[in-house]
């Protein structure tokens, strides 16, 4: 099944709006294509599409997450973060299938939406439920994609890229810390903390996920999809600053957090 967007206007659109002002300050219809080699757009496309599937995802993951934490009790304020975060995605999904749309229309992508929640192991109690949310889709994805955005705004030349990539990139910071927030709380405060062997296992579950998204620093780039430096992709530099975070912006707080990841496994997955 292909993945496609619907929307629906008049009252919903005008309630997302007021809740995400700005959309149409932004400089639409001002990409200057032509000035790019048919390859470059085409990437382009093929990036930001990629791109709106990854931020439709991120919304279904903080749903489950403030859903899973809705079931174990967390601080109200926190679970309203993480729903904010929801419409935040959202909002980031209207931006790039925009963005999207200016480039040329989406590249397909295969994909059955009834798997777009995340799965949490069956059984555990709903604090860890929650914590393997948090800690896969925040602590790490999250993690990952502000350096990931921050190179792509870094190269960016066009004035609607770089719009676009600015609010993306100005959501993303607490998107990353949420995960954090929820772990001071459920090692600290809650009723019954996080176990030691309860954090061994987020430990594991945290190197598998870094170990998902390897790929992206890890992947040579391919002679037939040129990069589209102006049009949003990333480099070198961008593949080195997504090694970095994986020591500094989730190992390390991990550790400050009492999930202690291997190091030797953080190194190599690093490499
Ligand atoms: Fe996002
Ligand atoms: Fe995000």
């Amino acid at each position: 099944m292909i993945f496609e967007l619907a929307w629906r206007g008049g009252a919903t659109e005008a309630r997302l709006h007021k809740r995400r002002p700005g959309i149409d300050d932004l400089p639409w219809g001002t990409l200057a294509l032509a000035s790019y080699p048919a390859l470059h757009a085409i990437e382009a496309r093929r990036i930001w599409s990629n791109g709106v599937f990854t931020e439709y995802a991120s919304a279904a993951a903080f749903s489950s997450l403030t859903t899973a934490m809705l079931r174990c009790g967390a601080p109200v304020d926190l679970i309203a973060a993480s729903a904010d975060i929801v419409v935040d995605e959202l909002f980031h999904v209207e931006l790039s299938s925009r963005l999207t749309m200016e480039l040329g229309g989406a590249a397909p992508i295969e994909f059955d939406l009834d798997h777009i929640a995340p799965i949490t192991t069956p059984g555990a109690r709903p604090l860890v439920r929650a914590a393997e949310i948090a800690v896969t889709t925040s602590c790490v994805g999250e993690a990952l994609s502000v350096p990931a955005l921050a190179r792509s705004r870094a190269l960016a030349e066009e004035p609607l890229v770089r719009a676009v990539l600015d609010r993306l990139l100005a959501d993303e910071g607490p998107h990353a810390r949420l995960g954090f927030w929820f772990l001071e709380w459920a090692t600290e405060q809650a009723d019954a903390p996080l176990t030691g062997d309860e954090r061994a296992h987020l430990a594991r579950l945290a190197e598998q996920t870094i170990e998902v998204y390897a790929p992206l620093w890890r992947d040579e780039a391919c002679d037939s999809c040129p990069l589209p430096k102006g049009l949003g992709g990333h480099d070198d530099a961008g593949k080195r600053a997504l090694r970095d975070a994986v020591e500094n912006a989730i190992a390390s707080p991990l550790a400050r957090h009492g999930i202690t990841l291997d190091a030797a496994r953080v190194a190599a997955l690093a490499s």
